[in-house]
């Protein structure tokens, strides 16, 4: 198969870089890259929030606190691919062809953000649409999708299995500012429905049992063209 993951920043670096995780998930896409052909997106976590709060204190505009947003995804890119050692393409991905390109070389594309107006989710929906992706996992600081903010709302129910339709529904209610945050991108919702791509969203803990995740067997969402 061929698999995208997007590996939320709120995961990777939930306060700082969160090591212990950045090793065990760097094992487990090396151990899945064996048997698969895998890319991977980065996002900025809570680094990335706290840059582009302090370019609002100075009125940055939308667009270039996403640059900000951007450079750090791909300092986070950096950290994975360090993690990876030589599994990875070496620098990071800016752009579709090079994925392509690196993939084709056998090597793992590591990729964080892209343009402004959207997040790591749009890039990493966009990488598999491109690449004509079997699969995208999608690891989240949620384990799953819920029917509203769990962290939120106590009354939110974890669905374990929807249709792109009613993805892009649920998540158009959200805001689109830099750093604001949906379970996942209104505009990477659009994208797995337009191309049906097949998408699991998981949590931190399905992650560290990739090998099994990519057989089907975690508690999070399957998403269904
Ligand atoms: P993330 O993809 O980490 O966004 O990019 P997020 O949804 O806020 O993060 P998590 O997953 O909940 O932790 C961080 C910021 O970088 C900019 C956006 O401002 C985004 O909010 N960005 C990222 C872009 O403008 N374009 C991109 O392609 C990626």
């Amino acid at each position: 198969m061929r698999i995208v993951f997007d590996i939320g920043g709120s995961v990777l670096v939930p306060d700082k870089p969160d090591i212990e995780f950045i090793k065990k998930l760097s094992y487990e896409l090396t151990k899945v890259s064996e048997d698969h052909e895998i890319a991977i997106v980065v996002g900025g976590g809570r680094t990335a929030r706290e840059y582009i709060e302090v370019a609002s204190e100075f009125n940055a505009s939308e667009a270039f606190k996403d640059y900000i947003g951007i450079q750090i995804t791909r300092a986070n890119a950096m950290l994975l691919i360090a993690a990876l050692r030589e599994r990875a393409y070496p620098q990071v991905v800016e752009d579709f062809w090079e994925a392509w390109r690196a993939i084709h070389l056998k090597k793992i594309p590591v990729m964080g953000g892209t343009h402004p107006g959207h997040t790591t989710d749009a890039v990493s929906a966009l990488l598999a649409e491109f690449l004509g992706a079997d699969l995208l996992i999608v690891v989240t600081n949620v384990d799953g999708v819920y029917t509203d903010d769990p962290r939120k709302n106590p009354n939110a129910k974890k669905i374990e299995k929807m249709k792109a339709i009613e993805l892009v529904e649920l998540v158009s209610r959200g805001v689109e500012k830099a750093g604001a945050s949906t379970v996942i991108d209104p505009l990477a919702a659009k994208i797995i429905l337009r191309s049906g791509i097949k998408t699991y969203v998981i949590g931190k803990e399905d992650a560290k049992n990739l090998f099994d995740v990519v057989k089907g067997r975690h508690s999070g969402t399957v998403i269904e063209p």
